[in-house]
């Protein structure tokens, strides 16, 4: 990709961003003014994404201050509009973090806000340069350092997902940049599809070879020796290393270990929640049933069934062969515990 892609941009005096419900079909752009237009496009995933829905609620305290002075709200009123934006999403942990970042220095005025909002941006794209020069270190010396890897991912965890370049996919875009990748398999990441959408979108776009298959397909492509070890993101990872993701990662993990390939987790330290002991902990978003009951907005269950859908799964930590933050990689089912190595 020439430029890099912005899903979460302050433009002027306003939020611009990518609509990701509208990809690949559009790349639009969406100008976020209000409160109420943020935790929507947040809800919707039209920003989606630990680090990236991070970003946006960085920039959303900013937004919120610019509302309360256009509208007179008082400062209750401003607290809640950013508990809205706070809560608008569960289980990324980013998301609290960075509002609960920005929301101190409204003290100063909306100018220091702003910078503080523009810093969590900037050290996001830093910390993700800095992960994918870890993993793809820690690949080349642990998994091959002669031929290019055969790899497999789970969800969307580029540029689209971050304030730019990438967590996991980060890593594979830095091992494309060494000539090291021989081909990604994609899984299409049911049932909004982040994978056939997203993911194989950036990949297409950076030329990096790479099948979509179905989530079902994952454990079979594994067990069959055709992938030397898969990575994903993460939405929270515990102090003992168990880690939110997308669901259907467990399961890919879990084949990972079956196979005996390493299973990556590639995440900055604002996704590490030290405060966290364990998964069982972890918060986990369960989405409007119509997502697995239809198809494009036509139902495909039967009437009477009722639908399922956790938006994400926990891996215990004892599958996590390696977390990659940007201070470097911790051999997690070895026993090196983020809880530990990261306080
Ligand atoms: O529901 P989504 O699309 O926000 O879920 C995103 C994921 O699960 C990603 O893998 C995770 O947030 C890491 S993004 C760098």
């Amino acid at each position: 990709m020439s430029q890099e892609l912005r899903a979460v941009e302050w433009a002027g005096d306003g939020l611009w961003l990518i609509d990701q419900t509208a990809l690949p079909g559009r790349l639009d752009r969406l100008r976020v003014e209000t409160v109420d237009a943020l935790v929507d496009a947040i809800q919707r995933l039209v920003v989606r994404g630990a680090p990236a829905i991070g970003a946006a609620g960085a920039y959303g305290v900013v937004l919120a201050a610019l509302q309360a002075e256009r509208e007179g709200w008082d400062r209750t009123a401003l607290l809640a509009a950013v508990s809205r934006i706070r809560e608008a999403r569960p289980t990324a942990v980013n998301l609290a973090v960075c509002v609960d970042r920005v929301l101190p220095l409204l003290d100063r005025g909306r100018e220091a806000a702003l910078t503080e909002a523009h810093a969590v941006q900037r050290e996001d794209e830093r910390a993700n340069r800095a992960m994918g020069a870890y993993g793809a270190d820690w690949l080349v010396k642990r998994v091959a350092a002669d031929r290019p890897l055969r790899l497999l991912t789970h969800c969307n965890t580029g540029a689209l997902a971050t304030a730019g370049w990438g967590t996991a996919l980060g890593v594979v875009r830095e091992l494309h940049a060494r000539g090291l990748v021989e081909v990604v398999y994609a899984d299409e990441t049911r049932p909004l599809l982040q994978g056939s959408r997203l993911t194989a979108w950036e990949l297409a776009h950076e030329g990096i070879p790479h099948y979509v298959q179905a989530d079902g397909a994952a454990a079979g492509t594994i067990l069959r020796g055709e992938v030397d070890a898969a990575i994903v993101g993460a939405d929270r990872v515990a102090a003992n290393g168990d880690t939110a993701n997308k669901v259907g990662t467990v399961g890919v993990a879990l084949a990972c270990a079956d196979a005996g390939i390493p299973f990556l987790v590639a995440a900055p330290t604002t996704t590490v929640d030290l405060a966290t002991g364990s998964g069982a902990d972890i918060h986990i978003e369960l989405r409007d049933e119509r997502e697995v009951l239809e198809w494009g907005g036509v139902r495909t269950a039967p009437a009477a069934s009722r639908g399922h859908n956790p938006a994400f799964d926990v891996t215990p930590g004892r599958l996590v062969t390696a977390l990659v933050t940007e201070r470097g990689v911790l051999e997690v089912a070895a026993g090196q515990l983020p809880g530990e190595r990261l306080a």
